[in-house]
């Protein structure tokens, strides 16, 4: 009777030593995060970002359906904005945006769908020339969507005429 119970908590001892070993030795569970990277540094980064702005100034300068608009503009001024602006909308740490609210910065100007539209393409087409994929190209087209009611204003006309 004694050796039996001995053999049972002999067998116990081996069973829990052996579901140890076992938990021991079974893979270290990955708790690293993975950290996407800003759609800034996917792009490519200042010197990257610089360039496409550079182009997106050039394709308005030759865009019948804006081209207007900027005709009395500053173009180192207006793309130190445009660079500061689109840096820190895709997630850059290191840039801060001090340039007008788009609201303000646009108010009074009458901006239409087609023209917003048009800047819109010339941004797209400024990343498309550099590269960027389209993935976040689609991201891009996302961040200028989400300010479209902010900066189309020519309803303010079209409501004052209606009413
Ligand atoms: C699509 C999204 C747009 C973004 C993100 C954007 C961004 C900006 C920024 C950052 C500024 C400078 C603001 C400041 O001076 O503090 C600006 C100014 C201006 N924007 Fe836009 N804009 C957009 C669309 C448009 C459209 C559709 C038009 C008209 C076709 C337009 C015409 C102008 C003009 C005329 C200025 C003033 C430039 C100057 O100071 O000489 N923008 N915009």
């Amino acid at each position: 009777m004694k050796i039996t119970i001995l053999k049972i908590i002999n067998l116990t001892l081996l069973l829990l030593i052996t579901l140890f070993l076992t938990s021991c030795s079974s893979e270290t569970p990955d708790t690293s995060v993975s950290v996407e990277r800003s759609l800034y540094e996917r792009i490519g980064g200042r010197e990257k970002v610089k360039a496409i702005v550079e182009d997106i100034w050039n394709n308005h300068a030759k865009n019948p359906i804006v081209k207007d608009r900027f005709a009395a503009s500053d173009p180192a001024y207006v793309k130190k904005r445009v660079f500061e602006i689109f840096a820190a909308a895709t997630g850059a740490t290191d840039v801060e945006y001090k340039g007008m609210d788009m609201k303000t910065a646009h108010k009074g100007m009458n901006i239409s769908e087609m023209e917003f539209n048009a800047v819109v393409d010339d941004v797209l087409a400024a990343c498309e020339m550099h590269k960027v994929a389209q993935r976040e190209r689609d991201e891009v087209l996302a961040i200028l969507w989400s300010v479209r009611k902010d900066i189309v204003n020519s309803h303010i006309i079209t409501d004052t005429l209606v009413n």
